[in-house]
């Protein structure tokens, strides 16, 4: 694996690791000024023109409607051209193909390589064969990182403001690579504005030693526990997230399951938000989740106000729109524009 370079002198995002504290408020402006441009139709138009001469291949061996829908809109917003494999199944790959060849073979027709796998180890291989002129995002990697999902959940918390807050994961928290991204990626605020991180899973689906390893060097305040209805109010973000049985493949129950569809597991979970328990929660404490749900959520709690989950989804297409032109290294016309565009509003 070759060593990564933090994301601004990167081409590729891969890792959160390759994320410092400067890095992520960088990309939380850049998104907050590119929602100011895009609020007219000329900065919308302006913004079409930034990468209209480039293109982009979204490989997605794994199911995906959030990440896919909003990258594909992302490289709409930038004016790039989209191409698309979702089904390995009708690629060369059924001829033999290795991983390897297909990925140069996308590298000839893309500038930029979006891809999601069940493999956690191939972006990491696809980074170290194509060449630096290629650009590659990871979209989900396994059971492992999800920087670009880990990204947007920075996002909307640097909305709400860092301030030392508490928050609970919540979930399988073994296999949630969601999870193990947004740790990490946390871990990297400064210690005036470090977060209070609650791990809330039973014992076979905790956090995993690796990224607790981690969050030791980091010298973050964390806490392990199974008893999530007597956390509920103490807390002031939950990161609720759904049992990851797709990694259950090899388990004859996993097509079972799947048959039946919602897994009987989650049913029978203590790990929930619903109606009979919500006002356990403060009345502030905001309550995330990367999506899609199941039954951790009851759908009743879409209503309540502290719920900003459907606003995580419209963030992750404006941050991945930031961190597509940051990859570019765009961001110095993005910031001119968006001085003309308040010299403009003042006038
Ligand atoms: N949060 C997320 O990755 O959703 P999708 O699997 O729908 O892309």
């Amino acid at each position: 694996m070759k060593d990564l370079e933090k994301i601004e002198k990167s081409n590729c995002c891969i890792t959160a690791q390759q994320f410092d504290y400067d890095s992520l408020k960088k990309i939380c402006e850049l998104t907050d000024k590119i929602r100011v441009i895009s609020e007219t139709k000329e900065g919308r138009d302006w913004l079409q023109t930034l990468l209209s001469d480039k293109k982009a291949m979204l490989y997605f061996a794994q199911p995906s409607s959030r990440t896919f829908m909003s990258f594909v809109s992302a490289c709409h917003i930038l004016g790039i051209k989209i191409m698309e494999i979702r089904d390995p199944s009708i690629s060369s790959m059924v001829k033999g193909e290795s991983d390897i060849d297909s990925f140069k073979t996308f590298s000839q027709f893309a500038d930029l390589i979006i891809m999601r796998h069940d493999k956690s180890n191939l972006i990491y291989e696809v980074a170290d064969a194509l060449s630096k002129d290629n650009k590659i995002i990871n979209a989900g990697s396994g059971a492992d990182q999800h920087p670009t999902q880990a990204l947007l959940d920075v996002y909307t918390i640097y909305k709400m403001g860092f301030n030392n807050k508490k928050i609970a994961f919540v979930g399988d928290l073994a296999r949630g690579r969601t999870v193990r991204s947004l740790a990490l990626m946390l871990s990297k605020l400064p210690k005036e504005e470090a977060l209070k991180f609650y791990f809330v899973a039973p014992s076979n689906y905790q956090i995993k030693d690796d990224i607790l390893e981690q969050l030791k060097k980091e010298n973050i305040d964390y806490e392990l526990t199974d008893n999530w209805e007597e956390l509920m109010s103490k807390i002031d973000i939950v990161y609720m997230t759904r049992l990851q049985n797709e990694h259950d493949k090899k388990n004859w129950l996993y097509y079972l399951k799947n048959k039946l569809g919602i897994s009987p597991d989650n049913a029978r979970s203590n790990y929930i938000i619903n109606k009979n328990n919500i006002n356990k929660l403060k009345p502030d404490c905001k309550i995330m989740h990367p999506l899609p749900r199941r039954l951790e959520i009851g759908i009743e709690v879409d209503k309540d106000n502290r719920a900003v989950y459907w606003e995580q989804v419209e963030n992750g297409m404006w941050v991945r729109v930031a961190l597509i032109a940051l990859l570019f290294k765009k961001e110095k016309q993005i910031n001119n524009q968006f001085l003309n565009y308040q010299k403009i509003k003042k006038i």
